[in-house]
This record gives structure tokens, sequence and C-alpha cells, in this order.
């Protein structure tokens, strides 16, 4: 691992492109615009899905002269095959040039591919040093999707680091400070196991709307972090019987800027408690994916008071800790093996690695 220092600009201490699997996109909206471009890690990339739904996340230049593929490039989608708008190559989502107009395909015209996952219908992507291979992975197990709403997701874009983002989940002192949160407790140390990292806790927190106080909630939480971009919490919140899950996805977008999805999602309820009453009026779905809504737009009021922190912040490498911040050390320690030394990358063979080198800098 590099030796992260302390510093002045927002993170520079730390490597900006971690290894891990980082979101990409979700399966809804693959669906409704067909094809994807966005700066991810530092790089431009496409995302797409072939009509049997398998996803493609690939670098969006095209390897035969270079044309740009985003769609506002004139990249499109035909047939479930990703078409080149400079001479008409088709790639499929292994990444394979399969047609041309005018040739047979080059075996050597192949597209960057990124190894992907998809959970609950959100497509994640493998980030390797130098472009090594997935060294873990994301849990083999998508949460049960029956009996559950849609997913909601709100993505915000500030300067930050998804260590820094990340390690909100084992500092729960700032959850009493900079949210309100009462009676924060760990419920246990937190447990570190490979790449994944488990932590339980629980609060209770006033719910207001200026000075009028909507809910009081009791919540009892346990999060999951599979490396920097992926953080999983699943919650039971006893005074309104809400049974949840929050996805906290970070991702690097160009070494100062990264993009933080809240995703959310509820078990469809079957009596709201407390002041969810009127909800009753609606049929069971609608009903739990308007409180998904309303349960997506707190967390973010809540995740944009951590913003105003982050996006100022500089990165402490030797925190000067209080007997009572317990965690932070050991979560970082946790960190240090998605900044492996390059040393142990074994060499890509392709034109790919100076760009790697480039971007894991
Ligand atoms: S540059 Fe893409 S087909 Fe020629
Ligand atoms: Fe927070």
């Amino acid at each position: 691992m590099q030796a992260p220092s302390d510093s002045a600009a927002t993170s520079p201490g730390l490597p900006p492109y971690p290894e891990g699997w980082y979101f990409v996109a979700s399966r809804q909206a693959l669906a409704r615009t067909g094809l994807i471009a966005k700066r991810w890690m530092g790089i431009e990339i496409v995302a797409w899905a072939d009509d049997q739904g398998r996803p493609c996340v690939a670098e969006s230049y095209c390897p035969h002269l270079g044309a740009y593929l985003g769609p506002d490039g004139g990249g499109r989608v035909c047939e479930g095959r990703l078409v080149c708008p400079f001479h008409g190559f088709e790639f499929d989502t292994t990444g394979q040039c399969v047609r041309t107009p005018y040739a047979a395909a080059p075996r050597s015209a192949a597209l960057r591919v990124f190894e992907t996952r998809e959970i609950a219908g959100m497509v994640f992507a493998w980030w390797g040093l130098e472009g090594r291979v997935p060294q873990w992975h994301l849990p083999a197990e998508t949460p049960e999707q029956d009996g559950w709403c849609e997913i909601e997701i709100r993505t915000l874009r500030f300067p930050g680091h998804p260590q820094e983002t990340t390690e909100n989940a084992v500092d729960l002192a700032h959850l009493r400070y900079v949210h309100g949160y009462d009676g924060v407790g760990q419920a246990d140390p937190i447990e570190v196991d490979g790449a994944a990292l488990l932590s339980r806790f629980s609060f209770q927190s006033d719910r207001r709307i200026g000075p009028l106080r909507y809910a009081s909630l009791d919540v009892t939480a346990l999060t999951s972090v599979h490396g920097l971009g992926y953080s999983f919490v699943e919650f039971l919140e006893r005074n309104l019987g809400l049974d949840g899950r929050l996805w906290i996805l970070s991702t690097p977008v160009d070494g100062d800027q990264i993009d933080l999805s809240i995703v959310s999602q509820l078990r469809e309820m079957t009596l709201p408690r407390g002041l969810a009453w009127p909800l009753n009026a609606l049929p069971r779905a609608p009903r739990t994916s308007l409180l998904n809504r309303f349960l997506n737009y707190i967390q973010h009021r809540d995740v944009l008071q951590d913003v105003a922190i982050w996006s100022r912040k500089r990165y402490r490498a030797r925190p000067r800790l209080c007997r009572s911040d317990g965690e932070i050390m050991r979560y970082r320690s946790y960190c240090s093996q998605f900044y492996p030394a390059k040393e142990s990358a074994p060499a890509v063979s392709d034109d790919r690695s100076g760009d790697m080198q480039a971007a894991a800098g």
C-alpha cells in the first residue's frame, strides 16, 4: 500500500481508485436508455444488455480506429450488439467484434470489458489493479426480492473518496453529532473476514420537519461492507414496523469527484403503525413503494449532512483519536487490502496496461 499522508486537498493521500466492485447502472436504467455512457474510475465506459439480458460494461473507444461509442457520439445498440458510429463494427456482450458491414470481423478487435455482477437489479463491475481479475466477490446470494418493493435510487456527486465515505459505517460517534441520533450503540466489535466487514449497531432518532416531530424511530442495523464501493445495510425499525435495506454505493468518477448512490428497499407491510396509519387506505404494493420513496428521501437528507463534511475534509493518515472512537484504525487496516502493491499484480499483456497504471496511480 502506498503510504497515505495527511493532506491539504480532499483525499490525495489515498490512491483514487481502490480495487473492488463498483456500481455502474441499474437494470431499469439500462432497459430505459438502451446504452449508458459515463465516466467511471477515471475512464469513459459504456454499458448495455443483449437480448438475453446479459449486461456488458466496456471502455467506450472502438478498437478499430478509436471512435467514441457513447450514444452522444452516435453509438447504438442493435439486436443486443453495440454498433460503432464510424465504420459500423458490431460488438457482442463479451466485447468481441462479431460483424462488420464490409469484411469478416477481425478477431483481434475486442473492447476492453469489465467483469460484471448483478444484485437486486444493480449492475456492478470489477476494477482490478493493472487489469487483474477479481480477487474476491460480492455476496453470492442476491437478497430475497419476493415481498419487497422495487429499489429506489438517488445519486449525489461531490468531491470525496470511497474510503472516507465508507468509514462512516464504523464511525458511530458522528451519528449522534452530525445526525442527532440518540442511544447509538455498537452491538459487537466489527467482524472482518477477507474483503467483508460486518458492523452491528442501534440508535433512536426523532424525525422532524421544522419543529414538528413526525416519527420517532428505534432502529437496529447490520452493515455488510464488501470493499469500498459496496455497503449493504439491513435494518429493523420497531415503532413504525419497517423492515428495510439500504445500499450505499460509492463510485469514483475522476479522481476527485465520487458518485454516492443511496438505494433503498422495503419489505411489503401489512399494517404500518404509528403516523403511517393513513397509508393503510392504499393497496400494499403502492403503499410500500411510497414509503420507500420517503425513506430514500430522508436517508438522502441525512447523507447531505455527511456530504457537507466529506466534500471539505482532509484525509488524516494519523488521526488523533479519543478512547471511544474504537474501530476506525481497524477499519483502515481492513482497507489496506484494496491498495495492493503494484509488484504483486500480474502484468497485462496488451496495450491496456499503460492506461491502468495511470488510472491506478
Ligand atoms: S472506429 Fe469503430 S468501426 Fe471504425
Ligand atoms: Fe452519516
